[in-house]
């Protein structure tokens, strides 16, 4: 079984496993490195990290159209609800659930999550996601570096998605230590150069990992994809 993992740019991720489409932080319309439109895209599923402007996105736009099931923290989910969101599926840190592309767990991630109209969007989240074929991708969303991602590593990652953009969640010396304690097999960088205040090189970072870890870099530009 392949599965397909696509940047769309900033943290807007696509995922296809098991015939089922996911898009992870739907963040389109007003995202400068966006590489596709919110009202082009499909889903069966989409998943939530946090509650700021640049995960939220277009989710509720895109749930509309396409009657895609929104998961997210309970917060969240019960907000998207209210904004006529009609599938949603609550879930919390530490919990994980089967779904038909496989089971997902949330996890910590430590950041904020405030709504876009100020409501409470509860505690940020990260996914673990173990689809249907047995390996294990990690999205770690918006955080900074916690020493629990050994515990996360000690699953088997297959694949690590995370931030290296700095300013508001981890930086290229702080991921570099986060793929020491994930030991996933690939990683994928995001959450960098959307805007100047977290502009950052990919490929000097590819090197460093490279360098100091056995996980091998993939730096996809917008609108590219990995496969694994
Ligand atoms: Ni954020
Ligand atoms: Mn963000």
């Amino acid at each position: 079984m392949t599965n397909k993992l696509t940047w769309f740019g900033h943290a807007t991720l696509g995922l296809e496993t098991d015939g089922q489409r996911l898009l992870i932080d739907p963040f389109f319309n007003g995202n400068p490195a966006a590489s596709a439109k919110a009202d082009e895209v499909a889903a069966d599923f989409i998943l939530v990290t946090h509650g700021h402007g640049d995960h939220v996105g277009d989710a509720i736009q895109i749930a509309k159209r396409t009657g895609a099931t929104v998961i997210a923290n309970a917060e969240i989910s019960s907000w998207m609800g209210r904004q006529g969101v009609e599938n949603t599926h609550a879930q919390h840190i530490g919990g994980g659930y089967h779904y038909p592309f496989g089971y997902l767990k949330l996890t910590l991630a430590l950041h904020g999550s405030a709504l876009p109209d100020g409501s409470n969007g509860g505690n940020p989240v990260g996914f673990l996601l173990t689809m249907n074929d047995g390996k294990k991708i990690y999205l770690a969303g918006d955080t900074g570096l916690f020493g629990d991602m050994r515990l996360i590593g000690e699953e088997g990652l297959e694949a690590a998605v995370l931030p290296i953009g700095d300013n508001y969640t981890m930086g290229p010396d702080d991921a570099l230590r986060a793929v020491k304690m994930l030991t996933p097999k690939h990683v994928i960088p995001i959450h960098f150069s959307t805007w100047d205040v977290i502009r950052q090189d990919p490929a000097d970072w590819a090197a460093r990992v490279a360098k100091e870890t056995g996980a091998q870099v993939h730096v996809l530009k917008p609108g590219e994809h990995f496969s694994f």
